[in-house]
């Protein structure tokens, strides 16, 4: 016998073979008794899992984060209850509207997910590299995520469908101004910041309520490609994230990013020209200056790329005590709609695969069986199964429960308006463009909508037109440049392919 392991049958039985099947003579058939090939064939055909809806490129590393400065007077949140305390965190970064064997450095948001594995249980930071978002109530997320993805007959994706949303929800124009900017393609995740993106709330040990918005800022600076570096880099490898993740880990340069909030009093929130619960708005730094909070690094790649960053669900639901939610209605939707998705994606314990069980905090519910459920949960009795009972079961508290929130107004369906206050904070990011960056912005659209057809493209320059009129003149100029350079038939959806 070797002194290599056994190879084994999942039900632990050793394998007399695992090249040659069992067959009826030499030159027979197979036999259907060689169980050994048919568990082999089976679990192959299982080993994919539905890719994510939306962000399914993503690469991850595990790291740490430790509080540098007191927030207290903020939350009461464990996490950051002590200067130096180190917490465990798992990370995910991903591009939004790819699929998961996108190319890296394509133009798109990115996602900055993390997993703050804290003794009060998981604490996600699902955010994205930009700290607002294309539309500010999740009843269009549907429809938005259906123009980025493919056309139903062509299985292309559309600039045409992206752009003619965009035109309809004149509120994405400061997202999409980030996204056409050098921002659009970082170098990778390690050059990038991460954004809470939507108000979130803290709370103190005295029920003191704030608004809060989350930064993490990165240590490496800003780096990203241009259209032409990212195409060439993509001829050459499709997977340079993952590359440079892995190498920075093996060269021990560690990635950081130092955290910090903005903070709003409660009742400050009705004395902004624009609701600060808008995801399309963020909070001038003048009015709602950083504080410094921590400081995170991702440090370790994984040893299971699936086990950890394909399994690990993220929601915007996994909130700890002195961590809360904000009226901000995309919220709510998120809120609902992310665990749905993990129970769909991965299972119904999806929370206790290894990415997603908490690691520092004890795990009771009284949540029962279904599909793999594959841990105990027995709370030392097996009678306290059901609650309320006299088994000393566990039951309900929290130390600093969130304070009650006093909510009004009449139910019904609140159309937001374009309104005026939707342009004044692209402008402001516009205006602090150099000229270079002012250019590349425009050869950027040009590129991103030049197959639009003529509607599509006016009713986009109508919205511009309203953030800065250069800015809509420099996107015209742009697209029409491009035109008589390519002199070619553009790819529309209105275009039948074989005309093209
Ligand atoms: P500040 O001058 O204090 O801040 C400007 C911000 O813009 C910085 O956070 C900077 O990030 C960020 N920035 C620079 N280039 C880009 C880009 N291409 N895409 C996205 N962000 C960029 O001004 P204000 O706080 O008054 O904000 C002015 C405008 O800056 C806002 O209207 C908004 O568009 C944008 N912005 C504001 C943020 C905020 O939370 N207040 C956050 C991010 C952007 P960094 O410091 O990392 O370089
Ligand atoms: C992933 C829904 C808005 C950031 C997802 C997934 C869903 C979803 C269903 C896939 C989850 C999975 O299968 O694991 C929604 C809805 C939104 C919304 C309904 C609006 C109502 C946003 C916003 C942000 C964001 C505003 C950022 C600020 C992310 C990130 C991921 C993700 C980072 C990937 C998480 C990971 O790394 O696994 N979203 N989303 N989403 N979403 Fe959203």
């Amino acid at each position: 016998m070797s002194k290599k392991p056994t190879l084994t049958t999942s039900a632990g039985a050793p394998v007399e073979s695992n090249q040659t099947t069992r067959t009826a003579g030499a030159r027979g058939p197979a036999l259907l008794t060689d169980y050994q090939l048919i568990e082999k064939l089976a679990h192959q055909n299982r080993e994919r899992i539905p890719e994510r809806t939306v962000h399914a490129k993503g690469w991850g590393l595990q790291g740490t984060f430790t509080v540098t400065h007191d927030i207290s007077k903020y939350t009461c949140a464990k996490v950051f209850n002590e200067i130096g305390k180190k917490t465990e965190v798992l990370s995910r970064w991903s591009t939004v509207a790819g699929e998961s064997g996108a190319a890296d450095t394509e133009r798109d948001v990115r996602g900055f997910s993390l997993k703050f594995y804290t003794e009060d249980g998981n604490w996600d930071m699902v955010g994205n590299n930009t700290p607002v978002f294309f539309i500010r109530d999740g009843y269009k997320f549907p429809d938005f995520i259906r123009t980025q993805k493919r056309h139903p007959k062509t299985n292309l994706r559309s600039p045409e469908a992206m752009f003619d949303f965009w035109a309809a929800q004149p509120e994405c124009v400061h997202q999409v101004t980030i996204l056409m900017s050098d921002r659009g393609i970082p170098k990778n995740p390690m050059y990038m910041n991460g954004y809470g993106s939507h108000t979130f709330s803290m709370w103190n040990a005295e029920g003191e309520r704030f608004w809060v918005k989350f930064h993490f800022k990165t240590q490496q600076g800003h780096e990203h490609y241009t259209n032409e570096e990212s195409e060439k880099l993509i001829g050459k490898t499709r997977e340079s994230y993952q590359e440079d993740l892995i190498n920075a880990v093996e060269e021990g340069k560690y990635p950081k990013w130092t955290l910090y909030i903005q903070v709003m009093p409660e009742e400050e929130a009705g004395n902004q020209a624009y609701n600060p619960f808008d995801l399309t708005k963020v909070w001038p730094h003048k009015d709602f200056p950083l504080i410094e909070v921590g400081e995170l690094e991702m440090h370790t790649v994984p040893e299971n790329y699936f086990q950890m960053i394909e399994n690990a669900a993220y929601s915007p639901s996994n909130v700890v005590p002195g961590i809360g939610f904000s009226p901000d209605k995309m919220l709510q939707a998120r809120v609902f709609s992310y665990a749905d998705a993990h129970r769909y994606r991965l299972g119904t314990h999806y929370e206790a695969l290894p990415a997603n069980a908490p690691k520092n905090a004890k795990v009771n519910h009284y949540h029962k069986d279904g599909a793999m459920r594959f841990f105990t949960n027995d709370f030392d009795n097996p009678d306290a199964y059901y609650e309320p009972n006299q088994h000393n079961g566990p039951v309900a508290q929290v130390e600093n429960p969130e304070p009650p929130l006093r909510i009004d107004g009449d139910a019904d369906r609140y159309y937001q308006e374009d309104a005026d206050i939707d342009y004044v904070q692209p402008r402001a990011l516009y205006e602090m463009f150099s000229d270079e960056q002012k250019q590349r912005l425009y050869n950027n659209y040009a590129a991103a909508m030049g197959p639009c057809s003529d509607s599509v493209k006016e009713r986009w320059y109508a919205v511009l037109e309203k953030v800065h009129p250069d800015y809509a003149a420099g996107v015209r100029k742009a697209n029409e440049a491009l035109d008589s350079d390519v002199n070619a038939v553009p790819v529309t959806d209105d275009t039948p392919l074989e005309d093209n």
